[in-house]
């Protein structure tokens, strides 16, 4: 798993432990989604290259830096990915949002695609896809897939949880893609369950679980 990232500060870590508690609501789920994605966003950033540009302080004339990157989208996947928007557009206040509407079906653990909406000018700019659940894989593939197939060739993945078994998955198909994510779990269980994990992450977010 040579291209994944994990953001395993102790802040985030602690975070996450609330977040998989069975305890924690839908109101301080929602909350501690939002602040581990802001943290995931500035991590992703690290990369981002720079440029030197003089400015003009109260004291004198300096060279310092500026981001060098063409325009930034972030990708949610519906629904969980929502949840991770406030925390990215915190950091990123400008980007462009494309919601992609990808579930997978309860029988063959498969994704299945019902909405997209790709901007024209996607080519040379960076899309960050953002999903708390990386479990098999096949919802952030199958949005890797659309997003090259349209001209992408900068993508970059933010999940909050993983498991061993999608990241693999990914890595093996496209190689060149890095995936941040706070931890990678065990493994997955037979209905495709990251275990210990969080259980249903959409509908921790929207408060839908049975
Ligand atoms: C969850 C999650 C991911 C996907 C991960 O979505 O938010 O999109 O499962 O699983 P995978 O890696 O095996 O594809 P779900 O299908 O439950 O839809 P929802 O977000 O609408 O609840
Ligand atoms: N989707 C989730 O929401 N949770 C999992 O554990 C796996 C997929």
């Amino acid at each position: 798993m040579n291209n994944t990232f994990i953001i395993d500060n102790p802040m985030i870590t602690d975070r996450l432990t609330v977040l998989r508690m069975k305890s924690t609501g839908t109101r301080k789920f929602r909350e501690i989604v939002k602040e581990i994605s802001t943290f995931l966003a500035y991590e992703v950033a690290r990369e981002f290259p720079m440029r030197d540009v003089e400015i003009e302080t109260p004291l004198c004339k300096t060279m310092q830096k500026r981001l060098d990157v063409g325009e930034i989208s972030i990708v949610p996947i519906l629904r969980a990915g929502v949840g991770m928007i406030e925390g990215f557009t915190t950091v990123y206040p400008d980007v462009r949002i494309i919601n992609v509407g990808v579930e997978r079906d309860h029988v063959t653990h498969k994704p299945v695609a019902y909405y997209h909406k790709m901007p024209k000018n996607i080519k040379g700019g960076k899309c960050i896809i953002i999903d708390p659940m990386l479990a098999t894989g096949g919802s952030i593939e199958y949005t890797i897939q659309l997003l090259k197939d349209d001209g992408c060739d900068d993508i970059v993945v933010v999940s909050i949880l993983a498991a061993p078994e999608g990241l693999t998955a990914i890595h093996a198909i496209h190689p060149e893609i890095p995936i941040y994510c706070a931890a990678v779990d065990d493994h997955l269980n037979e209905k495709k369950y990251i275990v210990p994990g969080l259980g249903d992450a959409g509908d921790r977010i929207f408060g839908t679980e049975e």
